[in-house]
């Protein structure tokens, strides 16, 4: 089948291209100079050209903070050009693969969120990838998968753990990390896998929650990445959210359940530090080019 990949120059687009490229499979990826998905016109004109079988949406209004202020921008690619790629992607009978995120939930919880947990987002992002959401399930709802996710990471890009890494090996610093805040670890490769894997079984469409398994908050997280490149976790220091106020409000519990990949038949995401020790060496590597 062939793909049409938005937002190819992000994490996840760099990521599924890859992943794509690996598999041997045909797909068009397009970076946002290419094509704007906020442009319906452009975007209907391409597809019509194209003619894709699957459509993967890895654009996205990702500056969480910025959304705040810049809210109108934000539901402008999140929300309504979501439902023009429904619409084009509809019109051309092909599947929609979409990506959304673990900021639908509210975060106040002990329980993972299941796929079909009510959604209460509590910040300008988290309603912007909400209007996403509900476009799919307004405009084409037969063909589309919803894959949420969280805490992604690569070697691509800019993202917790090439932060961390660069402090491990670059300085002898202290670097207090907030430990109030519990989510899933996600590697991008593994989730773009994930994707090429669901959309090769013809799995039921619906919502899927794309992280990998387990739990750890950023802390752990920041700890495991320090141990992982040689560093001495020591230097890792807990603190509290309020230590670092933001714009916008985090989830405090983020984790989400994985039920449907098992009833799917498909195996849900690795363990999130398995993943994590897998794709530290291309971090370790990326962070080195950049000098
Ligand atoms: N990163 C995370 O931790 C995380 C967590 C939860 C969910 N997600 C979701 O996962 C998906 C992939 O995230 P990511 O980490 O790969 O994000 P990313 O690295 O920020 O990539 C997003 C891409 O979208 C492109 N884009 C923005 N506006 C666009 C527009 N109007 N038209 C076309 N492309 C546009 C950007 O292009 P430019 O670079 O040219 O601006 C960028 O390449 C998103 O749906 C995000 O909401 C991510």
């Amino acid at each position: 089948m062939s793909w049409l990949v938005t937002g190819a120059r992000g994490q996840l687009g760099n990521a599924i291209t890859r992943e794509l490229d690996l598999r041997a499979i045909e797909y068009v990826a397009f970076g946002s100079d290419d094509l704007d998905v906020t442009n319906a016109e452009k975007a209907n004109e391409i597809f019509e050209k194209i003619k894709p079988e699957v459509v993967l949406n890895a654009a996205s209004w990702t500056d969480v903070d910025g959304a705040e202020s810049n809210r109108d921008a934000a539901f402008a690619v999140n929300g309504d050009a979501v439902a023009n790629l429904a619409l084009a992607t509809a019109q051309a009978g092909a599947i929609l693969v979409h990506v959304s995120t673990d900021y639908v939930f509210s975060g106040q919880s002990d329980q993972p969120w299941e796929e079909d947990s009510p959604i209460d987002p509590q910040s300008v992002y988290g309603h912007s990838k909400a209007a996403g959401e509900f476009a799919i399930g307004k405009f084409y709802p037969e063909r589309s998968y919803i894959v949420r996710t969280a805490w992604l990471y690569s070697e691509f890009g800019k993202n917790f753990a090439k932060t961390m890494c660069n402090l491990a090996i670059s300085s002898e610093k202290e670097v207090k990390v907030v430990n109030d805040q519990i989510g899933q670890p996600t590697n991008a490769k593994e989730l773009a896998a994930q994707l090429i894997k669901l959309v090769d079984s013809g799995a039921r469409f619906g919502i899927y929650h794309g992280t990998n398994s387990g739990q750890a908050s950023w802390f752990e997280f920041a700890q495991e990445i320090f141990k992982l490149s040689g560093a001495d976790v020591g230097r890792v220091t807990p603190v509290s959210s309020g230590e670092f106020p933001r714009p916008a409000k985090r989830p405090n519990y983020s984790v989400l359940g994985h039920d449907s990949w098992a009833s799917s038949g498909i195996s849900p995401m690795s363990d999130w530090k398995s993943a994590l020790q897998k794709s530290m060496p291309a971090i370790l590597d990326s962070i080195k080019m950049q000098g």
